[in-house]
């Protein structure tokens, strides 16, 4: 059933009535598909201590995870420190993970110094998202010096979110611009500039800190007779030393839009193969050691394939092996 349907048959207002009549919602919830349970759960909105737990609390050992970890979402508005049980048993024995995240969650949202022990104990959790939301739970008791030097115990931990969260939080690391410019501000001699040049050289007379998105297409590693390397090597290395001098000069949280995509370079001959170069790929982890951080990527679909026909021996013989897709991009 999908959730046009779902919303024309469950109401606001058939919603708002239910959860006004806990008997009614609960016998109404017993009797639903999993798809109106999940939907009703969604829509239930505020609920203000005092609020009762029953129809919620009969949902906990339901088999659908997403039931059970959106009961114990809405069991958490009530913020009923008596819960604090219940959570802590769903975090500690539930078979999934999104409950377990939701259950710790629920126990943070208590915001009562009565669930710090519990959260502390989730700390030692093997899911690093389990151990994030116990974090932010704990937050709230920074200034507690049992909490701080709990969290503290964190600054090694494997997981690199963790690391980062808890330096920001306990070490106050946070970064700080080098430029005396304002953010909106960028030297005027910049401003509708076309400069006809090598990169390497022209990009030394940018300032630091100065520029808030640069938009390239690099040339694709001998792909084109503007592109000739000596090795791939040699390659990555060019686009290696350009982008370290992009990121000097890229404000603070803006943006490098990269446009690149693998290349191939053609067989020489039959007896040879032709060699895929994963530009993308090996760039990637490039870029992050240099201290850009990876937001998205885009695939760009171009109407026409860019490497046509590669399916061509498939089409003839159909041996699966043989199969290559023709690239979009
Ligand atoms: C894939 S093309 C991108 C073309 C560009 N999108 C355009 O529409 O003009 C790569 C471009 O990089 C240029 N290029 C190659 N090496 C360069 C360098 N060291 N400095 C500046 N431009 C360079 C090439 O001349 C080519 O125009």
């Amino acid at each position: 059933m999908n959730r046009q349907f779902i919303s024309q048959q469950i109401t606001g207002e058939l919603i708002d009535k239910l959860k006004n009549d806990p008997k009614d919602f609960s016998s109404f919830l017993q009797n639903q598909n999993d798809g109106i349970i999940i939907y009703v759960l969604e829509k239930l909105g505020k609920l203000e201590n005092g609020y009762s737990k029953e129809p919620l609390q009969n949902l906990l050992n339901h088999s659908n995870e997403n039931i059970r970890a959106l009961s114990i979402k809405n069991l958490a508005k009530i913020q009923d420190i008596n819960l604090l049980p219940t959570f802590i048993k769903y975090a500690s024995i539930d078979e999934s993970t999104i409950v377990r995240r939701e259950a710790v969650s629920a126990i943070g949202r208590l915001r009562n110094e009565k669930a710090i022990p519990a959260l502390i104990n989730f700390l030692k959790d093997k899911d690093p998202k389990v151990i994030m939301q116990a974090i932010r739970g704990l937050l709230v008791f920074s200034s507690n010096s049992n909490v701080k030097n709990e969290l503290k115990k964190l600054l090694n931990h494997p997981n690199e979110l963790i690391r980062e969260v808890i330096n920001k939080e306990i070490n106050g690391v946070q970064y700080q611009s080098k430029s005396q410019q304002k953010h909106d501000e960028f030297p005027e001699f910049l401003k509708n500039t076309v400069v006809h040049g090598d990169v390497q050289e022209i990009i030394k007379y940018v300032p630091d800190e100065s520029v808030h998105l640069t938009f390239t297409s690099p040339p694709y590693y001998n792909a084109r007779d503007y592109s000739i390397y000596q090795s791939y090597d040699e390659y990555l290395n060019f686009l290696e030393r350009v982008f370290k001098q992009v990121h000097r000069v890229t404000k603070e949280g803006r943006f490098l839009v990269l446009n690149t995509s693998p290349i191939i370079i053609p067989r020489i001959s039959r007896q040879h193969a032709s060699k895929r170069y994963p530009i993308p790929y090996d760039i990637h982890p490039l870029l992050i050691k240099m201290g850009w951080e990876f937001i998205d990527d885009i695939v760009w679909v171009k109407p026409e394939a860019s490497v046509k026909n590669r399916n061509a021996g498939f089409l003839q013989h159909r041996k699966p092996l043989a199969y290559k897709p023709n690239a979009v991009t």
